[in-house]
C-alpha cells in the first residue's frame, strides 16, 4: 500500500514542502530511502527503525521504499524522521486517520521513539501555513516557535506513540496556543539604556545621527573610554521592530539553531559582537551545511566589530557586498541561498597601536600612528559614514549623579527623522539617507550659496578627500531631518564635517 504525508525542508531562511511517499511491497525485506543525502539516509533509517520498534509498534518485515519529493532538492536536517515513521505506520495500517493529508509532520526521532526539536521551525511553519496546511505535529520544544503562525493548529507530541494515538482519535493531543501579536504589543524592553552613559555627549549625538539615517559608524578611542558600552545601547534608540521584522529576525535565528528555548519571537533588535578571530564563513555565512553568519544574525539590528583592525582582512572584505545589498548570497551545487543581512555596522578602533594617542601616555611615534590607521581597508571604510572620536570619560561627568537622557527620548527623535525619510523616499525603493546613491544626493541634498562656501572651505582647509564629499552631504541631510529642517543649513553641514575625522587627519 502507498502512503503520502507532508513535511518541510529548508532553503536559506525559507521552507519548502516535501512529500514523503512510502510504498510497501512483498519481497525481500529491505528499507530504502531516496531523495536524501547518503549520510543523512543512513542515520535516519536507524532512528526510524528503532523508534518504531521501541514504541510498541511494528516495523514491517517487507520491502519499504520511501521517496522524499521533490527529489532534486538537497534536503538537510533530521526533521524527516517523524514523517517517514508516520508514513510507514500508515502504509502498514497501524492506525486509521481520515484527515491525514491536512497535517504536516516535522521532527527528529530518538531511538526510544521520543520526538526531538529541529532548527528552522518558524520558517517551515510559515511555509506550511502559506501552502494551505492548518495542522502541524512536532516536538514539544518546537511548539513555541510554530505557535507564532496565527491560524496554524500546533500539536506538540512527546513520543511517536502519542502521534499515533492522536491520529487514531484515541488520545487527542491538546493544541498549543499563544497570542503572539498581543505578546509582541506588550513588549519593548532592553536591559541597557543610554541614560547609563555619563557625559560623552558628542558620541551619543553621533550615534543618534547614525540611528536616524541608518549610517554605519566607527568609534575611535582608547581602551576603557566606553566604546563597547555605548555601542551596546545603539539598538535601544533604533525604531521599534515591526511584527514582520521580528518574524524575519526570528526566522534567521531559528534556521541558525540559535533561538533561545521558550522564545517564540525575538522582539528586540539583535546586537551581535563577534570576536576578531572569527572566520569569514562565520561572519558572512555558508559552510558545508549552510548557516547564516553574524552579519545575518544582526539583521535589523547592530553588528559591532570591536577592535576592527584585529579582524582578518579577507573576512572584512567579504562583508562589503552584503553591507551594500542587505543580503548574503551563497552558491551551492544545485541552488543559491540568500540570507538577509540588513544591519547597521558599528566598529571600534584604538587610535594607535598602544591605544592611547593623542594623550601623553601614548608611546607611539607619529609615523607609527599614521601607519596603524592606514591598515584600515579602504573599501570597507567606504561603507562607514560616521567617524567619532571617543575621549576617556571626564571625571566630573562620572561623578555627576544626574542621569543622562533616556534611550526613549532619543528614539523619539530618531523616529521622527525616519518618518521624514520614509515620506521622502516613498516609491523610490530606499528608506533612509544612508542608502542614497549619487543621483538622489544631487536631488535631495541641495546646498545654498553660504553652505557651498562652507563646504568648499572645509575641503581646502582640512584637506578632505573626494570620498568625504557625498558622505558629508548624506550626513548633513540626516542632521537636517533630525532638526525637522527641509533645507540643509550651515550648522547641519558643520556637524556633518566633524564626522569625517579620518579623512581629515590620517587618511590620504
Ligand atoms: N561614559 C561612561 N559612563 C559610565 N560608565 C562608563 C563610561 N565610560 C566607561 N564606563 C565604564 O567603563 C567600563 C569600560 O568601558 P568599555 O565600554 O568596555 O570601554 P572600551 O570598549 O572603550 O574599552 C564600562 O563597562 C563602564 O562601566
Ligand atoms: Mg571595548
Ligand atoms: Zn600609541
Amino acid at each position: 500500500m502507498l502512503s503520502k504525508v507532508k513535511s518541510c525542508g529548508l532553503l536559506g531562511i525559507d521552507g519548502y514542502i516535501v512529500e514523503v511517499e512510502t510504498d510497501i511491497s512483498n519481497g525481500m525485506p529491505g528499507f530504502e530511502i531516496v531523495g536524501l543525502p547518503d549520510s543523512a539516509i543512513r542515520e535516519s533509517k536507524e532512528r526510524v527503525r528503532s523508534a518504531i520498534k521501541n514504541s510498541s509498534l511494528e516495523f514491517p518485515l517487507k520491502r519499504i521504499t520511501v521517496n522524499l519529493a521533490p527529489a532534486n532538492t538537497k534536503k538537510e536536517g533530521a526533521g524527516f524522521d517523524l514523517p517517514i515513521a508516520v508514513s510507514i505506520l500508515h502504509a502498514t495500517d497501524q492506525f486509521k486517520c481520515m484527515d491525514l493529508e491536512e497535517y504536516i509532520f516535522i521532527g527528529e526521532l530518538s531511538l526510544n521513539g521520543e520526538i526531538k526539536p529541529v532548527s528552522g521551525m518558524l520558517p517551515m511553519a510559515i511555509t506550511a501555513y502559506k501552502e494551505g496546511i492548518r495542522k502541524i505535529i512536532l516536538s514539544v520544544e518546537n511548539a513555541e516557535e510554530a505557535a507564532v503562525v496565527r491560524g496554524l493548529e500546533v500539536y506538540p507530541a512527546v513520543f511517536l506513540s502519542d502521534v499515533v494515538g492522536h491520529l487514531n482519535g484515541e488520545r487527542p493531543i491538546q493544541t498549543y496556543f499563544k497570542d503572539i501579536e498581543e505578546l509582541f504589543e506588550s513588549y519593548s524592553l532592553y536591559e541597557e539604556d543610554f541614560a547609563d552613559v555619563k557625559g560623552q555627549y558628542n558620541v551619543k549625538r553621533a550615534l543618534e545621527v547614525a540611528a536616524a539615517g541608518g549610517h554605519n559608524a566607527l568609534m575611535i578611542g582608547s581602551p576603557g573610554s566606553g566604546k563597547t558600552m555605548i555601542a551596546r545601547r545603539l539598538p535601544t534608540i533604533l525604531p521599534r521592530m515591526s511584527f514582520d521584522e521580528a518574524l524575519e529576525v526570528t526566522k534567521v535565528h531559528s534556521v541558525a539553531g540559535l533561538l533561545p528555548s521558550k522564545t517564540s519571537l525575538i522582539t528586540s533588535r539583535p546586537f551581535r559582537t563577534p570576536h576578531h578571530s572569527i572566520s569569514r564563513v562565520s561572519l558572512v555565512g555558508g559552510g558545508r551545511i549552510p548557516k547564516p553568519g553574524e552579519i545575518s544574525l544582526a539583521h535589523y539590528g547592530v553588528l559591532f566589530l570591536d577592535e576592527l583592525l584585529e579582524f582578518q582582512k579577507d573576512a572584512l572584505e567579504v562583508m562589503r557586498q552584503p553591507l551594500e545589498d542587505g543580503v548574503v548570497t551563497i552558491s551551492r551545487v544545485n541552488a543559491t541561498l540568500t540570507y538577509p543581512a540588513r544591519c547597521m555596522l558599528i566598529a571600534s578602533l584604538n587610535p594607535c597601536k598602544c591605544g592611547y594617542y593623542p594623550s601623553e601616555e601614548c608611546t607611539c611615534n607619529p609615523n607609527q600612528v599614521k601607519q596603524y590607521l592606514n591598515k584600515l581597508s579602504g573599501p570597507l571604510l567606504d561603507r562607514i559614514d560616521i567617524h567619532v572620536e571617543v575621549s576617556p570619560v571626564k571625571y566630573k561627568d562620572l561623578e555627576n549623579e544626574a542621569v543622562g537622557e533616556s534611550s526613549k527620548n532619543i528614539r523619539d527623535r530618531v523616529n521622527r527623522a525616519r518618518q521624514i525619510q520614509l515620506e521622502r523616499y516613498r516609491d523610490l525603493g530606499i528608506f533612509c539617507n544612508s542608502q542614497m546613491g549619487p543621483k538622489y544626493i544631487v536631488k535631495f541634498c541641495k546646498l545654498g550659496q553660504e553652505e557651498k562656501t562652507i563646504l568648499k572651505g572645509a575641503f581646502e582647509k582640512l584637506g578632505l578627500s573626494a570620498r568625504a564629499h557625498n558622505r558629508i552631504l548624506k550626513l548633513a541631510r540626516t542632521i537636517a531631518d533630525l532638526d525637522g529642517s527641509e533645507d540643509i543649513k550651515s550648522r547641519h553641514l558643520a556637524e556633518a564635517i566633524q564626522y569625517r575625522s579620518l579623512d581629515r587627519k590620517f587618511w590620504n
